[in-house]
């Protein structure tokens, strides 16, 4: 149930956590389990913590100042020490996809830039091959139904087939992401196998800002199950 999922992500944030030291700059994830992991931030902040956040969303950005953790920008701070955010699935090279909430862009430009991404998740999302959970890929909106036909073809030629795009709406209107831009979200199946290459060819097509895959970047997994935590590193 949803209630024994935030349960487990709840658990991921609470081990995550304990990977902040005093003085250290972090980078701040977005979505549900980087919620769980701010607010828990911010109470070992009201206690004495003495850290500087890097948010990647603007929605992060408001949850942090609501609880008190300082915040500054990468321009300033990096490299970070830490960034800790969530993903929406990983492999076990620690591969991930993320951006089902939107927010890949930051989140990558700031993963990639600090020492160590650790990713909270709970069990289903440690798969063997990733794709179940559709690709985000971040467009700019100038010619995005061209980019998205791009996109089409070169995932096609890849083998992968016929993949459906799906402009993302919120409601009526068209997803516009924090950037301005818009996502098409990729229902490739759990197929993906050349991660790297996917990843490649995706950031070579003119108007993919970013896509969902990050490759190489996160250092440590929390694995969340309802018989415990596993911890992965890469
Ligand atoms: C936000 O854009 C995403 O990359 C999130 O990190 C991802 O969607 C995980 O979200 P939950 O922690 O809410 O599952």
């Amino acid at each position: 149930s949803t209630n024994d999922i935030d349960h487990l992500k709840h658990e991921a944030a609470a081990r995550a956590v304990e990977y902040v030291q005093n003085g250290m700059k972090v980078g701040l994830g977005s979505g549900s389990t980087s919620e769980a992991f701010i607010n828990l931030l911010g109470a070992r902040v009201r206690g004495g913590l003495d850290i500087i956040g890097v948010p990647t969303s603007e929605r992060t950005a408001q949850l942090a100042r609501s609880l008190g953790i300082a915040l500054g920008n990468l321009n300033d701070l990096a490299p970070l020490d830490l960034d800790v955010d969530g993903a929406d699935e990983s492999d076990h090279n620690l591969d991930l996809i993320k951006g089902g909430g939107g927010a890949l862009l930051r989140e990558k430009i700031v993963a990639a830039s600090a020492k160590k991404m650790i990713v909270m998740i709970h069990g289903p999302k440690l798969v063997e091959k990733m794709g179940a959970f559709p690709l985000p890929i971040e467009v700019l909106e100038f010619g995005h139904a061209e980019t998205a036909r791009r996109i089409s073809a070169v995932i096609k030629s890849l083998g992968y087939g016929d993949v459906p795009l799906v402009l993302r709406k919120k409601g009526d209107a068209v997803y516009k992401t924090d950037s301005n831009n818009v996502i098409y979200d990729a229902a490739f199946g759990p197929v993906i196998s050349e991660t790297a290459k996917l990843a490649n060819a995706l950031s070579c097509v003119p108007g993919v800002v970013e896509h969902g895959l990050y490759i190489g970047i996160a250092t440590t997994l929390i694995v969340a199950r309802p018989e415990g935590i596993e911890v992965i590193e890469r």
